[in-house]
């Protein structure tokens, strides 16, 4: 066998489970046929030690009172939606990944940060395997005038980016998009779960070599995750997702990890006929068009990191026609909604087991806080009795399986945002009411049951 034989290793793209035959179950985490065919990351590295790899000289203990940091300044975008998600901007020799559906804004997004950083005199380099230097210029045009600083390089070939990257010492970088680079050592086609974990590999250690900040760009599959190994998303330091309707004009933007800074914030752009411009005021643009006096349609409030975002939630209860009644929801979690049916059904008696139950949050948002429970059995039992609630009433809480409310975080910050949003009464938690200090005119109705809910 010749010494500089490339080793392959079989892993799960799941959880990274490495393997030297292949199996259909990984070990690890239990997923069925989720191995593939990779390169060793050992074969090709002499020293395995993670800091050597990454070009780092952390080989030495010392007590962590002791460790001394160079001021962590963050990069500002000036791009305040975005900041707001990488937790108040780009950290020096980062590497972020930004996933989303095919014409989202992906590519938008990032190139509005080239030309804002390149305005504050930062060395740009925007390498595209996508779209030719023409292409990428049309869509430069439609966002506005770029400095000289902002390079683009169009190349797939990641042996020859790195040489460039050496060479430019760029302050950040732009991948565009991590599926079609690949090394020239790894034998699959671009974008295989090898060349993808590899090449992000090698973009950490520059990243973390050379101190530059690199943003990836990575396709999504169709259930929503980013194509290629799950492996990536642990690479990386950040990883953003682009979210929303794309029949809709406006962009979410979510940290679903960041390891500067909190994830569960959000930023939200809509996307123009100059690229995405930030909206400061996400609940006036999601509960724009609310159709008035109509059963089923019920405002809550969900905290989204710092920031409370209402919401419209919609229901549809329709008898059963035939066989099992339907759960079908859009933007929450489904179990959650089966399992509020659930309860309505066994505390307050009404028969939803022969019904059809349909829920959407207008507006392509997905919410997960249990604050917007309330929100969700409200909506139900509207469209259940057809009778509407008012435009002005807001309603927030989480319930629990007895049927009791339990209190929320925040419950100031969002009676604040309900009235400056023009909403009258709020229908929310009776625990809350101790830590409400000023009503702002509100008309509070506090309840501690579900059998409270007048509706
Ligand atoms: P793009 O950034 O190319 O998406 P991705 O890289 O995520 O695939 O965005 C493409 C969509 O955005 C496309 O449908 C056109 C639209 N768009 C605008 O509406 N306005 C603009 O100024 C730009 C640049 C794109
Ligand atoms: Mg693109």
């Amino acid at each position: 066998m010749s010494k500089d034989k490339v080793k392959t290793v079989f892993f799960c793209t799941e959880c990274g489970y490495e393997s030297p035959k292949w199996m259909g179950q990984c070990p690890g985490c239990k997923a069925w046929n989720t191995f593939r065919e990779g390169l060793d990351s050992k074969s090709n590295s002499k020293d395995s030690s993670f800091a050597k790899r990454n070009g780092i000289d952390n080989s030495v203990i010392i007590p962590v009172s002791k460790v001394e940091i160079k001021k962590e300044d963050k990069i500002k975008t000036n791009i305040g939606e975005l900041d707001r998600v990488l937790g108040g901007g780009i950290v020096w020799g980062s590497l972020t990944l930004i996933g989303g559906d095919p014409g989202i804004g992906k590519s938008t997004l990032l190139l509005q940060v080239c030309k804002s950083l390149g305005e504050s005199g930062k060395e740009i380099l925007y390498i595209s395997g996508e779209e030719s230097h023409a292409q990428i210029k049309l869509r430069a045009d439609r966002i506005g005038e770029f400095k000289d600083n902002v390079k683009l390089y169009c190349e797939t070939c990641l042996d020859d980016i790195k040489e460039v990257i050496e060479k430019e010492k760029p302050d950040v970088v732009v991948i565009d998009s991590i599926q079609t680079m690949y090394l020239e050592d790894v034998a699959s086609a671009p974008g295989s779960v090898a060349q993808v974990r590899e090449a992000t590999g090698v973009l950490m250690k520059i990243a973390k070599g050379m101190g530059v900040s690199i943003f990836i760009v990575g396709h999504v599959t169709k259930d929503g995750n980013v194509a290629g190994p799950k492996l990536l998303e642990h690479m990386v330091d950040t990883v953003l997702y682009f979210e929303g309707d794309r029949h809709a004009t406006y962009r979410i933007l979510r940290g679903v990890k960041n390891r500067f800074g909190s994830t569960n914030e959000i930023g939200v752009f809509e996307m123009r006929n100059q690229g995405l411009v930030e909206v400061g005021n996400p609940s006036e643009l999601l509960l724009d068009g609310r159709p008035e006096n109509t059963s089923g349609s019920v405002v809550s409030c969900s905290m989204e990191g710092t920031r409370p975002i209402f919401i419209e939630i919609q229901a549809l209860i329709t008898p059963t026609n035939f066989g099992i009644p339907r759960r079908q929801s859009d933007g929450v979690d489904n179990n959650r909604v089966v399992l509020l049916l659930a309860v309505l059904e066994k505390k307050l008696g009404i028969p939803l087991g022969n019904c059809d139950a349909y829920i959407n949050v207008a507006g392509g948002i997905k919410v997960s806080e249990p604050a917007i429970d309330l929100g969700l059995v409200a909506a139900i039992l509207s469209s259940f009795h057809n009778k509407p609630i008012k435009e002005d009433t807001a309603v927030f809480g989480e319930v629990g399986l007895s049927g009791e409310i339990r209190t929320v975080a925040q419950t100031e910050a969002r009676i604040n945002e309900a009235a400056k949003l023009g909403f009258k009464k709020i229908i929310l938690p009776l625990s809350c009411k101790k830590s409400i200090r000023d009503a702002k005119g509100m008309d509070l109705v506090f309840i501690d049951n579900i059998k409270d809910l007048k509706i």
